[in-house]
């Protein structure tokens, strides 16, 4: 059934100046924009969206990322739209990312992975709730 997955492409990504081209290959791919918008995260948001990671090593380094400056936050529609966008995306690190994917083309190492996507629907709904209203759906 058609289905709902949420984006972000990260500062990396935005202060690369490569938003244009990763929207271009996510329409390409069958997505439809539902709902998007240019944003910056606090640190609070940063610690709330990334809450499941806090004890991670890393979880430092990946607020301070997220941070730093712009992104793009989106909500796609596809048939099957999780699992297809975490193939289009490829893997967390870009060194194992299939030939192709956004992180393969886009992304400088595991931490500036140029993109996210959610891994489940409920996450999903969670996260697109997260950043947008309902009157920014559409
Ligand atoms: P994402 O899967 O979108 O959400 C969790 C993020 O944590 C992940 O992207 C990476 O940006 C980051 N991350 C995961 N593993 C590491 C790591 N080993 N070092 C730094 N950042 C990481």
């Amino acid at each position: 059934a058609t289905n709902r997955t949420f984006t972000m492409l990260k500062p990396d990504a935005v202060e690369k100046g490569h938003i244009g081209a990763i929207l271009e290959q996510i329409n390409a791919s069958g997505f439809r924009i539902v709902a998007m918008k240019l944003t910056q995260m606090t640190k609070n948001d940063a610690e709330t969206f990334y809450a499941v990671h806090k004890e991670r090593p890393f979880f430092g380094e990946l607020v301070e990322f997220m941070t730093r400056g712009p992104i793009v936050a989106a909500i796609l529609e596809k048939e099957n739209a999780v699992e297809d966008f975490r193939t289009l995306i490829g893997a967390t690190n870009p060194e194992e990312a299939a030939e192709g994917t956004i992180r393969k083309k886009y992304a400088s190492s595991v931490g500036e992975n140029a993109v996210h996507g959610s891994d489940s629907d409920e996450n999903a709904e969670i996260e697109s709730s997260f950043h947008f209203a309902g009157r920014e759906m559409f």
